[in-house]
């Protein structure tokens, strides 16, 4: 008699780019260009580090929004609840807060003229806005991080990686056989 295979939902495409773009954006990009945003050298004119920071963050945040947007094609494609656990939540929350700072990043107000002055009341505030919108992302995204891996077993269901390997050799090398 021949068993059945389990039925055990597989890692697509899509949900596969949501872990890999995670990973790149919350876990490498956006702390690498955040440190240099908190170390970088104050009361000189090189402006390198600036350049570094805003590149690396822009490259992060658009990695940050494939990762949303690979994983509303992931939740289309199986029809998975949306929001059902603490990981979506916050997720959704990290993804807009990245959208707000980089466009808060790109808002930033200009210096008066002349070196040496006092900051605007302008700059102040983009400067506290941008310090507490730095921390919920790069804090919750790494938090997000760590909760990501008990959602993905339990949308497997318990089963092995393993047995999802096997699974997905027989789907794609022996099905085209
Ligand atoms: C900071 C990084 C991450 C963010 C911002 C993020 C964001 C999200 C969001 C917003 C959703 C909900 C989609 C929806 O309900 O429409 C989601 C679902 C999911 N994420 Fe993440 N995620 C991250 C990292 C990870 C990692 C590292 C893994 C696995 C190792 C992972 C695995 C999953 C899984 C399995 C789902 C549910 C898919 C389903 O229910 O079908 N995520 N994520
Ligand atoms: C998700 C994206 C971003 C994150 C997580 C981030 C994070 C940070 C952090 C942690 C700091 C140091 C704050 C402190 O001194 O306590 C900082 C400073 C800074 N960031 Fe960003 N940043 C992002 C995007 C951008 C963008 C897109 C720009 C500009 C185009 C930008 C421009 C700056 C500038 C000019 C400073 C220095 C402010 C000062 O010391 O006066 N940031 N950023």
């Amino acid at each position: 008699m021949i068993t059945p295979l389990p039925m055990v939902p597989t890692i697509d495409a899509a949900l596969a780019a949501h872990i890999v773009l995670a990973l790149f954006a919350f876990g490498f990009v956006l702390p690498l260009g955040g440190s240099l945003g908190y170390c970088h050298p104050r009361g000189t004119k090189d402006k390198r580090w600036f350049y570094a920071h805003a590149s690396l963050q822009l490259l992060g945040g658009l990695a940050g929004l494939g990762c949303w947007i690979s994983t509303v094609v992931h939740v289309n494609n199986v029809g998975s609840p949306n929001f059902s656990n603490s990981h979506e939540i916050l997720g959704m929350a990290v993804i807009v807060g990245v959208l707000l700072q980089l466009i808060n990043g790109i808002c930033r107000p200009h210096l008066p003229e002349g070196a040496g002055t006092e900051p605007s009341p302008q700059r102040k505030a983009w400067y506290g806005l941008h310090r507490v919108l730095a921390f919920f992302v790069l804090i919750c995204g790494a938090t997000n991080l760590l909760l990501g891996p008990g959602v993905l077993d339990s949308y497997l269901g318990g089963a092995t990686y393993f047995q999802i390997a096997g699974l997905e050799y027989n789907r794609v090398v022996v099905s085209s056989m």
